[in-house]
């Protein structure tokens, strides 16, 4: 059974052909260790990173190349980002909408005894206030932690108006961008972002293993973790410079090759267009079963305040048999459970089974929703009558 893949806001899947072709291209040509003063596959290494830098500035408008710092996936990008700027005595904005890439760190800080920590709660509809988060503010508060797009509900927070205020009070905003980056327009100069968190494998469409951090030119990080750069080795300690201060040991070159084809067919296909596609397929799917009381859609019904995330329960069939059904039987893979948001899923009444999640993707197309509301009905109808 070949599947109907609707899991995309967990990785993107599939990746455009261009990935595989220029990370094969790469390993048999070019895969060399990045070091500025090696030979030339070293140097060709070298040049591709350079050239991605270039290419993620220009699309998150971020000031600077040199600090973009390639990464492991957006959880990594976010505790370098936290590990990095965080300081003994800080006090910590951040909101319930987390997910645990963003809440476990800074929990883990706050329980050290670190930090002091204030989780700002979303409203019913799972949006973050900016006033919200201006009245958690105290004197030592240094940093605001914010995701632009909720993972479970899909709802786009107001970014440029929490930068405003952040800038305001000379705080720090760290965002982790890794459900927006790739269908939502950012800029960090326009948002007062300073730490910005992204995935390459979600809505970038690059391969496992990729992501980066993004610094304003606000932001000095301390590294959180330490070594070889292939650059200056005679230093006893972490050069001073980005990247390399904040990047130590081989990167996923070969990765990292696939990163920047993706990113061209993100140009070819621009990122208006994928959000727009997703959102007609996730409306397809709301329209199908609204008012229908024996499913319960989550989130705001205006679609223009969401990306293409689609999450539910039905009250016949708990959210891990149903996306298991839906697996087994009809090979379509969605998400069920708590998303890695326990936080919000308390909010939403859904803790702790959580809730099914459909994420569409840019090649998902009309025929993959009908058939997983054909399913969903299915179940629906069957599970009703058993119970
Ligand atoms: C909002 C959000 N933040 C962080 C992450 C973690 O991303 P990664 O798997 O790239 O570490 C995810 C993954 O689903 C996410 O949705």
């Amino acid at each position: 059974m070949s599947v109907i893949y609707l899991d995309n806001a967990a990785t993107s899947w599939p990746k455009p052909p261009c990935v595989e072709q220029a990370m094969s291209r790469f390993l048999a040509h070019d895969a060399g260790n990045p070091g500025r003063a090696g030979h030339r596959m070293a140097i060709a290494c070298e040049r591709m990173l350079d050239r991605l830098r270039v290419q993620l500035s220009r699309l998150f408008d971020a000031p600077d190349p040199q600090r973009v710092i390639f990464t492991l996936n957006t959880t990594d990008a976010i505790n370098i980002a936290l590990k990095g700027v965080l300081r003994s005595g800080d006090h910590v904005v951040t909101t319930t909408l987390e997910h645990n890439s963003v809440s476990r760190p800074l929990q883990a800080l706050a329980d050290a005894g670190t930090i002091t920590l204030t989780r700002v709660p979303a409203t019913d509809d799972g949006f973050i206030a900016p006033a919200d988060i201006a009245a958690a503010i105290t004197p030592t508060t240094r940093l605001i932690a914010c995701t632009h797009c909720s993972n479970v509900l899909g709802t786009i927070q107001p970014i440029d108006a929490i930068g405003a205020l952040a800038r305001d009070r000379g705080l720090l905003l760290l965002v982790d961008a890794a459900q927006s980056a790739g269908v939502l327009p950012i800029s960090m100069r326009q948002m007062h972002i300073d730490l910005l968190a992204v995935a390459g494998h979600k809505s970038l469409l690059g391969p496992p293993g990729t992501g980066a951090l993004l610094l304003s030119d606000r932001v000095d990080a301390a590294p959180w973790r330490e070594g070889g750069t292939g650059g200056d080795s005679s230093h006893p300690v972490q050069p001073a410079e980005y990247p390399y201060r904040l990047e130590a040991g081989t990167p996923n070159t070969v990765g990292l090759a696939g990163w920047a084809a993706a990113l061209e067919e993100i140009e070819r296909i621009g990122p208006g267009n994928m959000l727009e596609h997703e959102r007609k397929l996730a409306a397809r799917f709301t329209d199908a079963f609204r008012g229908d009381d024996r499913v319960r859609l989550l989130g705001p019904d205006d679609p223009g305040r969401r990306t293409g995330i689609v999450v539910f329960t039905m009250e016949s069939i708990a959210p891990q048999e149903l996306a298991a059904l839906l697996d087994e039987s009809f090979g379509i893979a969605v998400r069920a459970g708590l998303h890695c948001a326990p936080y919000i899923h308390r909010q939403l009444g859904t803790f702790p089974d959580g809730a099914v999640r459909v994420s569409p993707g840019p090649y998902n197309t009309v025929r993959d929703i009908d058939l997983l509301i054909d399913a969903v009905r299915l179940i629906r109808d069957q599970s009703e009558f058993v119970s």
